[in-house]
């Protein structure tokens, strides 16, 4: 994701309860990097650790503004004291740095998309939403949180497109009806989903039961393992450019040892779900464990959790 970015706050404003959005601008005024919808950066916070936290944010402003790139921040109650940092200390003006932006989520082109937001997950999806606006392609959005008053941009994108939105308070309407929000897409609708694990997993069956290409997900929590996927083996990595082979022992990830050993490597959430560590398998079968690569994927792999499903992998580390 390259090297830090110093930034200041630009911009911050309170979008509902428990949300706040922040306008982060270069500290240095050069323009940004550009992006794509579905973008996520790291925000690198000085919480007086040794080294920064990085927390992945999805960009969710507009594409076409390089000037400023815009995050929104959920303060998790049960959260590991990131989004309570922000609300408490980021205010207009603040210095912090980022890396990135990175897209593991990217939008594909489809005939129609069908979106479906839970809570913050929301935030990736707006500048989709504005994409597919521009190129003029047919989109719905269902869009569920606890109470209307706790969804961010609710109002906003119900009162601009009150034919494409549906919001679903869960204390107005329940839970979303996932069943019979697909049976309204057409196969050929590209699915687009964000939330909480459980809405994601949702989605997922529903598409796999119906017959419909897989849905495109973002996940804020790494996925749930069965417990036959999770044992860990001991095995062997050659790193090609290190010019070292390494022993990765149980309860120790390759991007440790590997890290150890002097290779260059580079990892953020260190959960699977951020794709900061993707690395480049040259020989070997990976035993996928993140949330990131589709089923069955070749060629790359996390390193911060998978692992290998043969006695030795080979890498371009
Ligand atoms: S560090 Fe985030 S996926 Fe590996």
């Amino acid at each position: 994701m390259g090297s830090a970015i110093p930034v200041i706050v630009g911009r911050r404003t309170a979008e509902c309860a428990d949300v706040v959005v922040l306008d982060l601008v270069r500290a240095d005024g050069l323009p940004l990097d550009s992006w794509s919808p579905g973008s996520h950066i790291d925000l690198l916070l000085d919480i007086g650790a040794e080294a920064p936290l990085p927390r992945q944010y999805s960009l969710c402003g507009d594409v076409g503004d390089g000037t400023r790139w815009r995050i929104a921040v959920l303060r998790e109650q049960s959260g590991r004291g990131g989004s309570a940092h922000i609300h408490d200390h980021l205010h207009e003006g603040a210095a912090t740095a980022v890396r990135g932006p990175r897209n593991n989520f990217p939008l594909e082109p489809a005939p129609e998309y069908l979106f479906i937001a839970g809570g913050i997950g929301i935030t990736p999806l707006l500048p989709m939403i504005a994409e597919a606006e521009r190129t003029g392609t047919p989109w719905r959005l269902y869009y569920g949180g606890r109470t209307r008053t706790r969804m961010a941009f609710a109002e906003p994108l119900a009162t601009t497109h009150p034919d494409r939105v549906t919001l679903i308070p869960q204390d107005e309407h329940g839970l979303p009806d996932i069943d019979a929000i697909v049976r309204t897409a057409a196969a050929t609708t590209a699915v687009y989903c964000c939330g909480p694990a459980g809405l994601l997993d949702a989605v997922e069956s529903t598409c796999r039961t119906a017959g419909r290409r897989p849905p495109h997900l973002e996940r804020f929590a790494p996925k749930a393992r069965k417990s036959d996927e999770t044992a860990d083996g001991e095995f062997e990595v050659e790193l090609v450019r290190t010019g070292v082979t390494c022993t990765i022992p149980p309860g120790r990830s390759i991007l440790q040892v590997a890290e150890e050993a002097g290779a260059d490597v580079f990892g953020s959430c260190l959960e699977g779900i951020c794709g900061t560590c993707e690395t480049t398998v040259l020989d070997g079968t990976p035993d996928h464990r993140d949330s990131v690569l589709p089923d069955g994927a070749e060629g790359t792999m996390m390193i911060c959790v998978s692992r290998a499903a043969s006695r030795r992998l080979v890498l371009d580390l």
